[in-house]
């Protein structure tokens, strides 16, 4: 049987003068997720949009048949706490953050969750795993990054196969030992010729942003990741 992969296009190679129509066209096109980056110029040097622009995009994150698709934000600010809650009032579904950039790491995952979202960590390149062994109960989702967070476009760092993996692992001992269901999610450098890798590593949640919004045709893109994933046991 397939696993449930779900595909989230990334809206930061969209056409931001219309964004509205950008998520719209990419739903239909078959999108799981719609994936939001959050960069504020200070955690990360680049500088992106804020909760107005989650809550314009919102009513569009549904599909034809009128079914919700979550609205997955990616926080790339530091401190966190207050856009956080901000975003969730704005109607993020899923909100990640990097545990580098909260003082309170474990208080941010409760106000997240305690704001009706699902929460998530997300790992940059080089930060080691160790925040997840404590907050396990707290997590539905963690985020690794295959390239440094910041800009859209660049290239996949391998070394992220590795440690999906390794999370991989810990998200299966944690089920076993009666966690809940936590999603594994990878983004950064997703194209339809590496997907299958990243997969296969033991993630199901895959962000694209450059491999799906630089090609005219989504629902091709979208349609050639998911053959590439059906190949994946
Ligand atoms: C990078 C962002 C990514 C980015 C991915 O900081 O978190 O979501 O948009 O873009 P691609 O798929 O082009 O690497
Ligand atoms: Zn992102």
């Amino acid at each position: 049987m397939m696993k449930n992969f779900r595909i989230a296009p990334s809206l930061l190679s969209a056409d931001f003068a219309r964004l509205g129509d950008e998520v719209r066209a990419v739903i239909d096109a078959g999108a799981d997720f719609i994936h939001f980056d959050v960069m504020d110029n200070h955690y990360v040097p680049n500088l992106t949009v804020g909760p107005l622009v989650a809550q314009a995009i919102k009513p569009y994150c549904k599909r034809a048949d009128g079914s919700a698709v979550p609205l997955d934000v990616h926080l790339m600010v530091e401190p966190v706490d207050e856009l956080a809650q901000m975003f969730a009032k704005a109607g993020a579904d899923i909100i990640s953050f990097h545990p580098e950039a909260s003082r309170h790491v474990d208080r941010t995952l409760q106000l997240i969750r305690d704001a009706g979202c699902r929460a998530g960590l997300v790992f940059n390149p080089a930060t080691g795993l160790d925040m997840l062994d404590h907050v396990m109960d707290k997590l539905d989702l963690v985020l690794i990054m295959s390239v440094n967070p910041g800009f859209g476009g660049q290239s996949f760092i391998p070394e992220a196969l590795r440690k999906t993996a390794l999370v991989r692992q810990r998200l299966d001992a944690w089920r076993e030992r009666g966690g809940r269901e936590v999603l594994l999610e990878v983004d950064g450098g997703i194209k339809t010729d590496n997907i299958a890798a990243v997969a296969a590593a033991g993630a199901d949640t895959f962000v694209a942003g450059s491999a799906i919004f630089g090609q005219k045709d989504y629902r091709a893109v979208i349609g050639a990741m998911r053959a590439e994933l059906a190949r994946v046991v």
